[in-house]
């Protein structure tokens, strides 16, 4: 008996249920699987058995095997089968193009059951019909489903190529713990309480950042982790609460030096598991460049339709609300969309909708229908003002300009960032199969928070500032901008990193800026500025979203396709019902006394206290 190298044999089996082809016709073979559809046609019987590998169609004739005709009557969706019997080429006008064993069947000799299966509460390929609660509480079942299972099998692939091409370029994996301090990415921590210290709490890891550090200053000079990071914050379609990174850190590197190993990855990454020709260096857009024409510091440049600044014109004119926006500081931003004069009032009050959810007070629209121009505004404008607004838009007949003015910069860019995204996906915009990678570079250091009345880091407090932009830190620490750069890939922030401050008087400064006292640094991050004291190289690092970039190459929009058991949107395991109550005895050995549930949602109280 022949067997090809993706065969896998095993006790049960000679091959798998995707291995058979044309060349394997007379051959004797065993194959096990899960059933996925029987027929019987008037006694004939058409199982269709599946794997991991593919499906194989097994016939079952009463002349040839009563006995397995007997078994067939017997049995159901997903029951585990065991199948001996001979490979035949299947009649003429019987092959399946669509299946890759489509050319051949499997004659059955013998039918045994393996396992008897309960109903399956949805069918497997039929799962994408019901809700997702249902789905991640049978996750075992829904990953039983091909277009389930793919994206993980894909993302070992990544992994894979990761591995070997860092292991080419000199780096090292190394792990590191989970049970740590407070890490300095600015999530809340997931806190773990200690038995043996009792009121004490380790906190898992939002990065392993500090680690790899420090693993610079023994000199391992090359460091990568696939490594799983904590954040307790609130859940997106892009965002779990515990996620994987590609996290690494390079001694004696430059911004330059750190970019070319991550396009090298990259594009080994396109060319090995997409077949895509990428090619490096990738397109570098400054952060303010990035927020002015797509209003995103991760935007999606697989399409144009660019926003385009109506900030003079605006000033120019005599619409109250345009000149007082401008006059406080803000700014007017405007986005065209082709054809777009055929939208209703209630296609604009719906895109408005979108535009006052990300913060807009409301949008202003000017339609070009034949020679005229529509506008809401247009009695306060004259014909030339008019004109002007098509010209600066591009826009012709046919087409409308969105816009959206405030005296608040960052409200305006939102706004019309998000609506630039929408527009997208309902006028088709995105091309599909298309790739567009670049990095955003150059943003702010710190940015300050009216509310909390103090800066915050925008990446973390080991940033290194631009040297040139130093002498601003005492006079206008918001205008520093950093040595920061992000991987953004079809409008997603992939990954992230900087080069990091090895000078302490530097460090010092910035935690000054950024309120945190010399005590508070001592006590949050006092190992890593102990260490950097003994010799730390000029080092950066980056990390990536190894769950966004999985997400991404697949062209999924959520990250539960590619993670096997993943979190509900408020942080629930369907699956296994966490996070749940626990034992008081084992709260008791930690010094733990819960604080009962407040009775008016009925809800878990979320604090505990020691
Ligand atoms: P940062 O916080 O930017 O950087 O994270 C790096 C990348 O991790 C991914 N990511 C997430 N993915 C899924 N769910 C989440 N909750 C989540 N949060 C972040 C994103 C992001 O770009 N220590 C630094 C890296 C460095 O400076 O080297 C860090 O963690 O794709």
């Amino acid at each position: 008996m022949s067997s090809s190298s993706s065969s896998y044999p095993t006790s049960f089996r000679s091959h798998t249920c995707g291995d058979l082809r044309v060349d394997h016709v007379d051959e004797s073979v065993r194959l096990v699987g899960w059933v996925d559809t029987i027929r019987d046609h008037g006694g004939v019987f058409f199982i269709d058995l599946r794997d991991r590998f593919g499906s194989t169609q097994v016939t079952v004739q009463p002349e040839s095997a009563p006995k397995a005709v007997e078994v067939a009557h017997t049995l159901h969706a997903e029951w585990v089968l065991a199948v001996r019997g001979t490979v035949r080429a299947r009649p003429d006008g019987m092959t399946n193009a669509k299946m890759a064993t489509g050319e051949i069947e499997v004659i059955a000799d013998e039918l045994e059951v393996l396992n008897e299966a309960a109903p399956p509460p949805f069918g497997i390929r039929e799962a994408e019909k019901v809700g997702e609660d249902l789905r991640l509480r049978y996750r075992f079942l829904d990953l039983r489903n091909p277009t389930t299972m793919a994206p993980l099998v894909f993302r070992h692939r990544l992994c894979m190529e990761i591995r070997r091409s860092l292991d080419e370029q000199g780096f090292v994996e190394i792990e590191t713990p989970f049970l740590t301090k407070s890490t300095p990415e600015g999530a809340r921590d997931f806190l773990i309480p200690s038995r043996m210290q009792r009121g004490s709490y380790y906190a898992l890891p939002q990065s392993p950042q500090i680690f790899k550090q420090i693993l610079m200053v023994s000199g391992f000079d090359r460091y990568f982790q696939i490594v799983r990071c904590f954040r307790d914050e609130d859940l997106r379609a892009d965002r779990q609460p515990e996620f994987t990174q590609l996290d690494m850190e390079m001694s004696f590197v430059e911004e330059d030096d750190v970019l070319l190993v991550l396009e090298r990855l990259v594009c080994r990454i396109f060319e090995n598991l997409l077949s895509q020709d990428l090619k490096g260096p990738f397109e570098r857009i400054t952060y303010d460049d990035a927020m002015n024409r797509f209003g995103s510091d991760a935007p999606d440049l697989r399409y144009g339709h660019e926003l385009v600044s109506l900030r003079d014109w605006a000033a120019s004119t005599s619409v109250r609300f345009l000149t007082d926006a401008i006059g406080q500081g803000g700014t007017v931003m405007a986005i065209r969309v082709p054809g777009g004069a055929r939208y209703s009032r209630k296609d604009l009050t719906n895109l408005e909708d979108v535009a006052k959810e990300f913060g807009a007070g409301g949008l202003l629209w000017f339609k070009l229908e034949g020679d005229e121009i529509k506008s809401p505004i247009a009695k306060f404008l004259d014909e030339e003002q008019l004109r002007e607004v098509a010209s600066i838009t591009g826009a012709e007949t046919g087409d409308v300009v969105l816009a959206v003015a405030d005296a608040k910069v960052a409200k305006v860019r939102k706004s019309m960032g998000e609506l630039r995204k929408h527009l997208a996906r309902t006028e088709g915009w995105i091309p599909k199969g298309r790739f567009a990678v670049a990095w955003v570079v150059d943003f702010p250091l710190m940015s300050y928070d009216e509310e909390d009345q103090r800066y915050y880091s925008e990446h973390h407090p080991f940033t290194s500032p631009k040297i040139e932009d130093l002498d601003k830190l005492d006079g206008d620490p918001g205008a520093v901008r950093a040595r920061a750069y992000d991987l953004v890939v079809n409008g997603h922030e992939i990954g992230g990193g900087s080069i990091r401050i090895h000078r302490q008087d530097v460090q010092k400064r910035i935690f000054e800026l950024l309120g945190i006292g010399e005590e508070e640094a001592e006590q949050k991050f006092g190992f890593l500025l102990d260490a950097l004291r003994f010799g730390a190289p000029p080092h950066a690092g980056i990390a990536l979203g190894m769950d966004r970039l999985a997400m991404v190459l697949n062209e999924r929009t959520s990250l539960r396709d590619v993670i096997a058991f993943p979190k509900t949107s408020s942080g629930g395991c369907p699956l296994t019902g966490a996070p749940s109550a626990v034992d008081e005895a084992q709260l008791e050995a930690l010094g733990i006394r819960s604080v009962p549930p407040e009775p008016a949602d009925g809800k878990a109280s979320e604090g505990a206290s020691s």
